[in-house]
């Protein structure tokens, strides 16, 4: 397993603002945690709803000293496929990814996932690898989540241990880190595949013009979501959110 340690803020604005202000402090495998986020970013610029109940807000500090050959692309897809096998196997959960790394349940979002990358030079120095696990979020807070949300609290009526539930995700995740970074994509693709909701499904995606349909069909070998359009033209889909 590679090296990992963590350090706990009673508090802060959002642990990948955090980790990326404070980058050159941090060494490979920092992991950043607080269970109570003042102003949580999400994809798109939007926000991570957070409340006073202990959550998970975790970046993971990541410095790759071989940049060429990094998977960065597919990096919150591995850790999508390590947050499922922890909710299956500790929680007895059947998740879904709905891609690229959002993670559902019955549905109902129960994490996501913020990869965010520091420059120097023009080279990514480092990447910020940001999850929000939904452990202990009350009802009233998810009714306030403009999408379906759900928490484990929630689904198992009970209050979870944020710091063990974290232990045990990071170990997962560097127990086979290393080989995921040797293999890339291909380490993880029949893990992540199995795992994905809505292929063979006509979706709806939000992209720069609006909202488009599609029949989403698979996912290539680099991760891309392969789609058929209106016309039944095939389509690469490289970034953007299944709409449900
Ligand atoms: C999304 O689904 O839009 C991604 C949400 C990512 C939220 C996490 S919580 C920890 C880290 N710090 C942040 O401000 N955002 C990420």
């Amino acid at each position: 397993m590679s090296k990992y340690s963590i350090i706990t803020l009673e508090e802060v604005q959002s642990t990948n603002s955090y980790a990326l202000e404070h980058i050159d402090c941090f060494e490979d495998g920092t992991v950043v945690y607080t269970p109570r986020q003042i102003s949580g970013r999400g994809r798109y610029n939007r926000k991570w709803i957070s409340d006073n109940t202990e959550n998970l807000y975790v970046s993971i500090v990541l410095k790759p000293e071989n940049t060429q050959s990094y998977p960065f692309a597919n990096l919150t897809q591995y850790l999508s496929v390590i947050l499922c096998k922890y909710l299956e196997q500790e929680q007895n959960l059947k998740p879904v990814i709905k891609w690229p790394n959002d993670i559902l349940i019955d549905g109902a979002k129960i994490s996501g996932i913020l990869a965010e990358s520091d420059m120097k030079k023009n080279k990514i120095n480092a990447v910020v690898l940001g999850f929000g696990l939904n452990v202990n979020l009350k009802q009233s807070t998810l009714e306030n989540i403009d999408k379906k949300a759900v928490s484990l609290s929630v689904i198992k009526n009970k209050t979870f241990d944020t710091e063990n539930i974290l232990k045990k995700i990071c170990d997962m995740f560097f127990e086979s880190y290393n080989s995921f970074i040797e293999e890339g994509f291909g380490y993880i693709y029949d893990d992540y595949v199995k795992r994905c909701g809505f292929l063979g499904q006509n979706i709806k995606i939000s992209e720069a013009g609006g909202k488009k349909s599609y029949f989403a069909k698979s996912i290539d070998n680099e991760g891309f979501l392969l789609v058929n359009d209106e016309l039944n033209n095939e389509c690469k889909i490289l970034t953007g959110d299944i709409l449900c």
